[in-house]
């Protein structure tokens, strides 16, 4: 009997080691390394009950609880959020290319951007040809330099209007003239369009940009709950159809606009080129290391409204509101400002930013604090270690800048 139990004893080991070795092999076959932390989770809504409307905040929150790598589930929806300093440098430098690629977009089975331009293409030629034109020719330093003119009558503009409201002693809503000056600046140097009077096609682009924005967060919402993603989709089907349909209106008329100017080849057009005609110049040309579709250049225009406009209008008002409450370095501000530039009024330009350490330093703390894009999404392209943690391959990671 003695011998039977010894026996039993020693099967229920061999087996709870075989049990334990195989479990443990779910985590470590491939890399030695467990999958990141992960709070306590609800019945189907995972972690939504951790989140708030400030997404930055909360995972900031979940992070200084469970550390800077973090494992979570939004109803179906799985993801891992970076909020490390170290990690981020770890995850677009040793590991760049393995976290290169992209979530694919709510918008990706709708006809709204069904097409990347650059913001959401994942790494490859399209990705690739697009930063390579970004950086050589639409965003680059000449195309910059050409359009300095175009942001100084904005800056002129929006200072015109200050001084008015001021002399009527009427109330500033800072943001929405930031806003509106940063929208018209680009739309300006994107397609030189019309920025005031009553069809204002500044106007419609934010309109769109801000119509955009609010069905992806319905969209989002509805595919963390998997099957009733169908639904979300359904529910918004007109608003999505709507938007598409004016988006893709105003665009192709700016287009034909811009080739019809093409064709009568004025010189002076020629010269003063805007990144519209860049892009159509690189879409008729057969030469062309990739092709460039109509629906690319819409998506990139709109990309262009996405990252350029919002980012930098509520960066300016954050160094406004930081600097009023630091009288201090205010005033150092003004003093740097005023041994380059002087006190008779003249304006800052471009050009004296250079001898502005001071201003550019208050510039970069004030991104560093409050970052006009606090999460950058990204997709792990293959499986890889971070930190001492697993990722799988094609996980969706958040970094939480
Ligand atoms: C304060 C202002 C701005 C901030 C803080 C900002 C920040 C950023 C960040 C963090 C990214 C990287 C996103 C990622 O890798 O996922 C990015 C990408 C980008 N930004 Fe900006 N941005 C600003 C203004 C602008 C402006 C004015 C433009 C153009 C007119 C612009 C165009 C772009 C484009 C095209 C990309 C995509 C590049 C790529 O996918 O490789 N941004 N921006």
């Amino acid at each position: 009997m003695e011998i039977l139990y010894c026996f039993i004893v020693f099967l229920v080991c061999i087996f709870s080691t075989i049990v334990l070795k195989y479990m443990s092999m779910k985590f470590t076959s491939k890399t030695h390394l467990f999958l990141p932390p992960s709070p306590p989770s609800l019945p189907l809504i995972g972690h939504l009950h951790h989140l708030s409307s400030d997404l930055s905040k909360s995972f900031c929150t979940l992070s200084s609880k469970y550390g800077p790598l973090l494992r979570l589930r939004l109803g179906f929806y799985n993801l891992f959020v970076v909020s490390s300093s170290s990690l981020a440098t770890e995850m677009f430098t040793t590991h760049d290319l393995a976290f290169s690629g992209k979530p694919k977009s709510v918008f990706e089975d709708s006809g709204l951007f069904a097409e990347s331009g650059i913001i959401m293409a994942p790494y490859g030629d399209h990705w690739k040809f697009m930063k390579k034109l970004c950086v050589t020719q639409l965003l680059g330093a000449q195309q910059i330099q050409k359009t300095k003119r175009v942001r100084r009558e904005e800056l002129e503009q929006l200072l015109r209007r200050l001084v008015d409201k001021a002399h009527k002693k009427e109330l500033v809503d800072i943001s929405s003239e930031m806003l509106r000056t940063t929208n018209n600046g680009i739309c300006r140097m994107v397609m030189s369009t019309r920025c005031s009077g009553e069809d204002s096609e500044a106007e419609m682009c934010r309109d769109l940009v801000k119509s955009a924005f609010e069905l992806a967060g319905k969209l989002m919402i509805a595919k963390m709950f998997g099957p009733l993603s169908k639904l979300g989709y359904w529910v918004n089907g007109k608003k999505l159809e709507d938007v598409s349909r004016r988006c893709n209106d105003l665009l192709e008329r700016i287009m034909n606009e811009h080739e019809q100017r093409a064709k009568r080849n004025d010189d002076h057009e020629t010269q003063d080129k805007d990144l519209m005609n860049i892009l159509l110049q690189v879409y008729k040309d057969e030469r062309s290391e990739f092709k460039i579709s109509r629906s690319i250049i819409k998506a990139f225009i709109m990309d262009l409204f996405i990252a350029g406009t919002t980012t930098s209008a509520d960066a300016i008002v954050w160094v406004m509101v930081e600097l009023k409450s630091h009288p201090k370095i205010f005033n150092k501000v003004r003093e740097e400002i005023e041994s380059v530039v002087g006190k008779s009024g003249r304006l800052v330009e471009e050009s004296d930013i250079s001898k502005l350490p001071y201003l550019q330093a208050v510039v970069k703390e004030t991104l560093r604090v409050h970052p006009p894009g606090p999460i950058l999404p990204r997709q792990s392209r293959e499986d890889c270690r971070l930190g001492n943690f697993y990722i799988p391959q094609n996980s969706v990671v958040f970094l939480n800048s």
